[in-house]
């Protein structure tokens, strides 16, 4: 199993290119089964999540063509042409659902485009049980005949077609958003969805569904109507920046007090980790190519956050602003709400000299003026990195084990950090890269 080596306390400066939103990619991909035409999206990041959605649609049947690889995973980024001509197979198997949560998007759209669909239940994951109850509500509401069986989902729609349906979601669920807007846009009628997710990632499917013929309104509202068309037709639709890889490089350069050019980055996807910054001491502007972020010479201060559906703080963020908070002076207090068990990375960072107490949901760190390096374990994507932001700023050397977390949702981190002058390695199964 691949490790990263650092050796911290070197202020990062230069440039990083920030890529496609994996999270937006994982959602688009899948809405290719909703058409017998060529989707074809471009500004595709190169993570191993992307490529395990690949691995499933191909054994949907659905085929596919990778042109096109900028240099650094830069504004176009790799061109991914997919096409779901025949669907030759409607069951997505645990070995794959399990590896990736997010294989439980093929739901929605396999029910639109087939009438039928046998989905594993993707299970728990390190943060949290992560259930899919309400994506199966939402489904029935629209027709779906829905039942658990031998830990799969098995779903049919008597007659064939999807109806538009009422669906009101009683806590804000991006996946259950996003497959209920795939179901929605070949559902014969019209479908309300209500407390729906406003993320970026959503309005990103629900504008490339427009492309795709969808009539779609309220996108970014928490109330959207979908009026369901007979069928959709393919399009060309670029992947939108990711505002969390762009947040985790802007705490990269706020916790060595360095100074970044973030490349690609849309300040208007991230004006909670924004506001949060700036409160932390750190200074952002514009660039003609993206966002500034300057904290060279910075004092950086505690400040109390909560992880919250868009626009509020993304828990996606959570463990990187730990991070940051445990080299800032003063306390701070974090307060995860959207996941019960996200503070894997906890533990982790006190080997490092963080000092953190966990009450239930809410977490009170207390800033040291150095933290000190030391071989940590990641647990998943997002502590993963955050064990990295830490190494960067430690006295003296980190190895984080069990980075094929981090490859699930980082291009090329290594690469992206070394370049701003981070003390930085991949060690293959444990051996130095050469
Ligand atoms: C998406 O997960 C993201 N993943 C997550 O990013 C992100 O943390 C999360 O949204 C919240 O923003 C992808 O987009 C692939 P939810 P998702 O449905 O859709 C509960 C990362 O690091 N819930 O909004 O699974 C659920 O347990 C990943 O990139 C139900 O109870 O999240 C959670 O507590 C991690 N029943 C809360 O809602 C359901 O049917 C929010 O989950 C669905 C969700």
């Amino acid at each position: 199993m691949d490790k990263i080596r650092i050796v911290g306390g070197t202020p990062l400066r230069g440039v990083i290119p920030i890529g496609g939103a994996k999270n937006a990619a994982l959602t688009l991909m899948p809405a290719c089964l909703l058409t017998d035409e060529t989707l074809s999206l471009s500004n595709l990041p190169h993570l191993v999540d992307i490529t395990t959605m690949a691995n499933l649609l191909s054994q949907h049947g659905v085929s596919m063509s990778l042109n096109g690889h900028a240099e650094n995973g830069g504004p176009t980024g790799r061109v991914l042409e997919l096409n779901a001509r025949t669907i030759t197979n409607t069951t997505a198997p645990y070995d794959l659902v399990r590896k990736m949560r997010a294989s439980v998007l093929v739901l929605g759209p396999l029910l639109a485009r087939c009438g039928q669909a046998r989905v594993s239940l993707p299970g728990g994951c390190a943060i949290g049980t992560r259930p899919v109850d309400l994506h199966l509500k939402a489904l029935e509401a629209m027709g779906a005949r829905i039942s658990v069986e031998g830990g799969y989902v098995v779903a049919d729609v008597p007659g064939g077609r999807l109806h538009g349906g009422h669906v009101v979601f009683p806590q804000v669920t991006v996946g259950g958003t996003e497959n209920t807007l795939m179901a929605a846009a070949l559902a014969d009628g019209e479908t309300v969805i209500a407390n729906a997710a406003r993320e970026p990632e959503v309005c990103d499917l629900a504008e490339c569904l427009q492309a795709m013929g969808a009539k779609i309104t309220g996108i970014g509202t928490s109330t959207i109507r979908v009026e369901g068309v007979d069928r959709l037709h393919g399009a060309d639709y670029s992947v939108l920046p990711d505002r969390i890889e762009t947040g985790t490089y802007a705490v990269a350069a706020a916790i060595t007090r360095g100074d970044i050019e973030l490349v690609g980055a849309r300040r208007d996807l991230m004006h909670a980790v924004e506001k949060v910054l700036i409160e932390a001491g750190v200074r952002i502007s514009d660039t003609p190519r993206g966002v500034r972020i300057d904290a060279d010479g910075a004092r950086i201060v505690g400040v109390d956050i909560m992880t919250e559906p868009y626009p509020g703080f993304p828990t996606d963020m959570q463990a990187q602003l730990m991070a940051l908070m445990a080299t800032a002076e003063g306390a701070s207090m974090i307060t995860e709400t959207i996941f019960e068990n996200r503070y894997m990375h906890v533990p982790e960072l006190g080997r490092m000299g963080a000092r953190v107490n966990v009450h239930g949901a809410s977490a009170i760190i207390r800033g040291v003026p150095r933290l000190s390096g030391a071989p940590v374990m990641a647990t998943d994507l997002r502590a993963s990195v955050s064990l990295v932001l830490a190494g960067l700023a430690a006295e003296g050397e980190t190895i984080v084990n069990r980075v094929y977390h981090l490859d699930r949702g980082y291009e090329r981190v290594e690469g992206k950090l070394a370049a701003c002058g981070a003390q930085i390695e991949r060690i293959k199964d444990g051996q130095p890269a050469e």
